[in-house]
């Protein structure tokens, strides 16, 4: 038996987890820090910043990795994509900069919801082990990138030691299931268990984009509880179509 939501499941239960999300998130310590700190990452590097420059937020949820964006990429026009009409409703009501706008789109679907690139950077934080094809999403996102632009992914996959595995699954029983069951999302919060159980480690994760085409690809930790369990994932699209330096 899996207890994995895909599609139009995850995206009902995101719909009636969204309420509810803000607060989660910010019980967990050192969600929104981490956030920044991997669109700062995704910053470092990339050929032009600031003003104009064009970055995708793809999963962006309640905008907490939006925020996170708009911090480390002042001035940058942000398009922020989610699949889930709940989570960006509770996104689109907030306050935000100029530049920022949400759309709601599978990541499967980019094209189809009018949302064209190229990007300067695309940042995914905590979706490619919601996506039922990774290796397609990857190969859009690429696509979606502009020469020397960066993909930043912020995702909990696991370091690949014991520890990592029980340490997660600690936490998601004894504190994250049973809040969530209150809420009447545990079914979304068993789905976030299993999800990262049964995803990649961040090693074979970083593997997929170089698959896929990337290079200057980079795992780099987290601190606090995360140790072993959150990682910051970046890579590039080459400059070139064979990969050289132009
Ligand atoms: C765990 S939340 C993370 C939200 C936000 N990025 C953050 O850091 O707080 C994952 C989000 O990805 C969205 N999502 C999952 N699968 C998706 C897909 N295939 N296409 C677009 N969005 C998806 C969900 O609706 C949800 O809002």
């Amino acid at each position: 038996m899996t207890l994995l939501l895909r599609d139009e499941d995850l995206a009902t239960a995101f719909d009636h987890a969204a309420r509810g999300y803000d607060a989660l998130v910010a019980a967990n310590p050192g969600y929104h820090a981490h956030l920044r700190r991997s669109a700062r990452r995704l910053g470092l590097g990339l050929p032009r910043r600031g003003e104009g420059m064009r970055v995708l937020d793809l999963g962006c949820g309640t905008g907490a990795s939006t925020a996170a964006l708009a911090a480390a990429l002042p001035g940058a026009r942000i398009v922020a994509v989610d699949a889930s009409a709940g989570m960006l409703e509770r996104a689109a009501a907030k306050p935000w900069p100029d530049g920022v706008t949400f759309v709601r789109a599978a990541a499967e679907g980019l094209a189809g919801a009018g949302v064209e690139g190229p990007f300067d950077a695309v940042f995914a934080a905590y979706l490619f082990r919601n996506v039922s094809d990774p290796d397609g999403v990857l190969t859009t996102v690429r696509d979606l990138l502009a020469p020397g632009g960066r993909l930043g992914v912020h995702e909990y996959a696991l370091g690949g030691r014991r520890v990592d595995r029980a340490v997660w699954t600690a936490v998601c029983r004894g504190v994250v299931q049973p809040v969530a069951s209150v809420l009447g999302d545990g079914e979304l919060y068993r789905h976030l268990h299993r999800s990262v159980v049964e995803f990649d480690t961040a090693d074979r994760f970083a593997g997929r984009l170089r698959a896929t085409g990337f290079d200057a690809v980079r795992v780099l930790p987290l601190p606090g509880w995360q140790t072993g369990i959150t990682h910051t994932i970046v890579g590039r699209r080459p400059r070139t179509e064979n990969g050289a330096e132009a």
